[in-house]
Formats: C-alpha cells, structure tokens, sequence
C-alpha cells in the first residue's frame, strides 16, 4: 500500500483510509457486524491503517463497532474520530464548545477501548462558538495524551486559518470528489498554503461513481440518499450519464470507476477514505491506490467531468446547514 504523510511533515498513513459511518447509520440497514469487521480486518491487512469514524455515527454505535475490530491490533491503526454532532441529547444537535470536546474525547476513548486517538477532528462548527475557544480546548487534549493530531470538517477558508493560528491543524476532512469540486477555489488551495491535508469523504459520491447505481436502485428512508438532490429523478439521469463517461474510460484502462474516482483524488494529493461494508469493495478500493494516473489520463478525466457538471446539490438542506461555518 502506497503511504503518504499528513499534515506538515508527519504522521505517515496509508494513501487512502476506510471510512466506516455506514457500517452503523446512513446507508440503509446495518450490515451484520461480522461482515462489517471483516472488513476493518482485511482493510488493515491490505495496509490500510487510516480508519475514520466518529462518536455521531449510530449514536456511539461506530465507535463501539471499530473497537471490537482493533482490540486485539490497535498498534497497527491510525485511528480518526470526530466529536460536535451530538446525538444523546434526542434530535441531532451541533456542540463545538469546549466542554463537549473534552466530554465527547473522554466518551470516545471509552468507546473506541484505547488510550488515545490518532486524529481528532471537530465534526461540526456552531458558529457562535469562537473557534479559538474550540482549538484551545482541542490543543489541550494533544497536551494530555489523550489525542496525538488535529482536524476539522467541513468549514470555510477563514474558519481554518483562525484554528489553524492557534494550534497547527494536520488534515481538514470535507467531501470531494469528481462530482464534488467546489473546495478546488479556496479550500484546497488554503489548505496546501497551511500544509494542511484534504481528507476526502464520499470520494466516490455516495456510490454513484462506482457505476453500481443505476435509475431503478432504490433508496429507504434510513438511507441519505433518499433525500440527496444528486440522486432526485431528473438529477440522477444527468449524473449517471457522466458516470458512463467515467466507465468508458476505466474500461479502457482496465480498472472499475471507482478505482479511478479514488485513483484521481490522490493524483491531487488528498486522501480519500471510500465508505464500504464489504470486503469485496475495500479490495478494489485498496487496489486504487497502485494506479499512478499520468497528466494526459488526469486531463482526460477532468473533460469527462468537468468541476461544475453534477446535477442538483452534493447535500440536502437539512445537511447542509452547518456547512462552511
Ligand atoms: P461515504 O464517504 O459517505 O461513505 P463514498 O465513499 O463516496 O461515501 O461511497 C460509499 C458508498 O459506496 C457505499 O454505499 C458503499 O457501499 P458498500 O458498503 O456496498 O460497499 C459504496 N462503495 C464503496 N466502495 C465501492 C466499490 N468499490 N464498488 C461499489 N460500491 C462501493
């Protein structure tokens, strides 16, 4: 498995991680656990040691889940959680202040059966919270022991420079993908400046980049996708055609979509962390990481799909709300 290095200078993981948010919540029924810890375990063997997760996920249900899968192995785990998204209060609520990140990394050490966290990142940003105050609270737990980097998710350019000023910042998780492009005009670039690393969740669009969705795949109430506009009727049509365009190429080299919507984003230095539950699809996400794309392939698939070409928003309103803050 190829390495890379986070942030500024260090730590070095896998060049891409295992995102595990649909073993417990979001996309449809939970798979049985056993399948779903087969999959941490053949990731790891695969060298694939970046393995995300957060305390929103199920309700703890994530954390609780990936402990059972790297008791008995933790040394070879690089071990993301997040905190901000609380869900033990009833509805879904954002909480960035530093209480709540000290209580949440106290629950997440419980949960997840370790000393301490590789990568800690705020999950969400309440923007009447200063996010000085955040960081501070966040920079102590890097003090104690109990947290060994630093990463937020999903907020805007300034919010990062602001965090970044009070302790050195060592990855910004956001989506991104062939079908998600706006962080190329200012985050990625910010973060390159900061030499902060993109983190790139839903690196394969929910799914519809593997080519695996089609105009009948239905969606339950208990899955996202359900209300995301990129799969509404019309949109999903219009986004399914570039899909095709990416299919025909991958056939050409010899590869799956997905390798090369995974290969592609490593071309462009981030690292992806594909969300799956099987170990059939970490394999072939795993083997993405082999595929050194030249330029010419690299402009090739950026004519296929163009950065503005998806259909309908990468969130619905309700998911969007606490974005960019
Ligand atoms: P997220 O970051 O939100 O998890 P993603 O990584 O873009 O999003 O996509 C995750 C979805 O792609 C999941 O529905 C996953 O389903 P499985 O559990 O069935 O794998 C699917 N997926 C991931 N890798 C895949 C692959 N190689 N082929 C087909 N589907 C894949």
């Amino acid at each position: 498995m190829r390495r890379t290095t986070l942030g500024n200078g260090s730590p070095q993981v896998s060049a891409l991680g295992l995102g595990c948010m649909g073993m417990s919540a979001h996309y449809g029924p939970r798979p049985p656990q056993a399948q779903s810890i087969r999959t941490i375990h053949r990731a790891l063997e695969l060298g694939i040691d970046l393995i995300d997760t957060s305390a929103s996920y199920g309700a703890g249900h994530n954390e609780e889940l990936v402990a059972k899968a790297i008791h008995d192995r933790r040394d070879r785990v690089f071990l993301c959680t997040k905190f901000g998204i609380r869900r033990d209060l009833g509805p879904m609520r954002i909480d960035s202040s530093p209480n709540w990140a000290r209580q949440s990394c106290d629950e997440s050490l419980q949960r997840l059966g370790v000393d301490h966290i590789d990568l800690f990142y705020l999950h969400r940003r309440d923007p009447q919270i200063p996010i000085e105050d955040t960081m501070g609270a966040m920079a102590d737990l890097v003090a104690t022991g109990k947290v060994r980097h630093l990463g937020l998710s999903e907020v805007n350019a300034q919010t990062l420079r602001r965090a970044h000023a009070v302790y050195p910042l060592t990855a910004l998780q956001t989506e991104y993908s062939l079908l998600s492009r706006e962080v190329e005009t200012e985050i990625l670039p910010t973060c390159r400046e900061l030499g902060i690393t993109l983190v790139a969740y839903s690196p394969i669009g929910r799914a519809l980049l593997s080519g695996q969705i089609n105009t009948d795949t239905a969606f339950g109430d208990d899955d996202l996708r359900s209300s995301n506009p990129r799969f509404g009727d019309g949109n999903r049509v219009a986004n399914l055609a570039l899909v095709d365009r990416l299919r025909a190429l991958a056939d050409e080299m010899g590869v799956m979509p997905a390798q090369l919507a995974l290969a592609w984003l490593i071309a462009r230095e981030t690292v992806p962390i594909p969300g799956t539950t099987y170990v059939r699809h970490i394999e072939a996400n795993a083997a993405a990481a082999a595929i050194e794309l030249t330029s010419e392939q690299i402009r090739d698939i950026e004519e296929l799909i163009p950065a503005d070409a998806a259909a309908g928003e990468r969130l619905s309103a309700a998911a969007a709300r606490w974005i960019g803050k």
